[in-house]
């Protein structure tokens, strides 16, 4: 493994003064930064193989599709797919979720039931009231407890043989905790039911093997994998992709155009309509390429070590309530708290002058914050060229904050 300051000279952007002070990135769980191998892949592309692909015979069309075909082939490695036609480009998770969404109003129908979980991100709410809505579906809710964990025993009484989908994250973006997927994929598929996972928040952090998972679709985003915004797959079973119709009309998805009707073309092309975002995709190929290069246990290992020494020092501040599940090893390295009677916004602001980057606010996940009666929390979310040092400066700009707000 490289070392922390090798890994850190990787990313300009660290490089950088926010408000005249070092910037101290911790809001990692909304967009990782990109390294100079991701940079320099989109620089190469835009100087050397910009070009339409699929398309064109000429020598810039081919290695453009070439280049893009490799990375879908990168990230079905990754993934462990059995084929590369099972990993579809989307715009990132939440439009690989709506893809899904989209194909199953056409197959569900009053009396067929949705199951999602209490701390779902808000994109794995909403496609599914949007199917319930026009399909007559009802939307279930596993609840969840304090610390933000899932009841297993309300899940299995809401699996039922009307539960045609079960739709949950593998983890929490507002708390970190890691959910018991293998055991829900395993419950649902029991009754029939398919599971969609929102990987968004677990892939930068755990190898995943959708086929030793045996999960039949899994969403994920390339911008929290140190890849570009805008980018991101589903992987979905071969066969269930088959079965769900084309996401949206255009060129590239088709086999044969009439006035009369047209046909569509194999996977995975059926659900990429248009021209795709071509430099982000072979883009997140290079992240794929980056994290194998650090080695994602590796990448955990130094995460894991930054949750531990974050959450120790919280722990002594004044005033300070902690979100989320209190056993460690089944948290990625997210941390959610409060400083009590203090908004979070406030919190934020002041650490910003201090040039660090945290989140504020619901994090897209309001039914949380409700369970919480909280308006939102302050997020802190590590990544692999965050420090011990950072993390020091950051709990003496908390007190400082707290000392002004209290
Ligand atoms: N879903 C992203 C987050 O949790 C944006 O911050």
């Amino acid at each position: 493994m490289k070392s922390i300051e090798q890994i850190r000279s990787d990313f300009p952007i660290l490089n950088r003064l926010v408000n005249n002070k070092p910037l101290i990135y911790f809001d990692n769980g909304a967009t990782s930064q990109t390294p100079n191998q991701v940079i320099n892949t989109i620089v190469n592309y835009y100087t050397q193989l910009n070009a339409n692909i699929h398309r064109g015979v000429h020598t810039l069309s081919q290695e453009s599709t070439d280049a893009y075909e490799q990375a879908r082939e990168k990230l079905r490695k990754h993934f462990n797919a059995k084929k590369s036609c099972e990993i579809i480009f989307t715009s990132g998770t939440t439009e690989s979720i709506n893809l899904v969404a989209n194909g199953y109003t056409s197959l569900l129908k009053s009396g067929d039931e949705i199951i999602v979980s209490a701390s779902e991100h808000h994109s794995n709410i909403v496609p599914w009231q949007f199917v319930c809505e026009r399909t007559g579906a009802t939307l279930k809710v596993i609840p969840m407890n304090e610390q933000g964990i899932w009841n297993m025993e309300s899940f299995d009484n809401l699996l039922t043989f009307s539960t045609k989908l079960v739709c949950v994250q593998h983890v929490s973006n507002a708390l970190g905790n890691i959910h018991p997927i293998a055991e829900i994929i395993e419950k649902a598929h029991q009754r029939g039911a398919k599971v969609l996972v929102d990987g968004a928040q677990s892939a930068p952090h755990i190898q995943p093997d959708v086929q030793s998972l045996d999960v039949d679709f899994y969403a994920v985003s390339a911008h929290k994998m140190y890849g570009p915004t805008g980018v991101g797959i589903l992987y979905g079973k071969e066969e269930l992709l088959n079965a769900i119709p084309p996401y949206q009309g255009g060129g590239e998805m088709i086999k044969e155009v009439r006035f009369e009707g047209s046909t569509y073309a194999d996977l995975p092309y059926k659900f990429e309509a248009g021209t795709p975002n071509i430099c982000g995709g072979i883009a997140f190929g290079a992240a794929i390429d980056y994290i194998h290069e650090l080695g994602i246990e590796n990448i955990a290992k130094h995460e894991q070590a930054l949750l531990r020494y974050a959450v120790e020092k919280l722990k002594e501040l004044e005033d300070i309530q902690l979100y989320g599940n209190p056993d460690l090893s089944k948290r990625t390295a997210v941390i959610s708290f409060n400083f009590r009677g203090i908004h979070p916004y406030d919190v934020g602001s002041i650490l910003d002058k201090l040039g660090i980057a945290v989140r504020t606010g619901h994090h897209c996940t309001q039914p949380i914050m409700d369970f919480f009666c909280i308006p939102g929390t302050i997020r802190v979310s590590f990544a692999v060229y965050n420090t011990f040092e950072e993390i020091d400066t950051f709990v003496e700009a908390l007190k400082k904050a707290h000392m002004m707000l209290s």
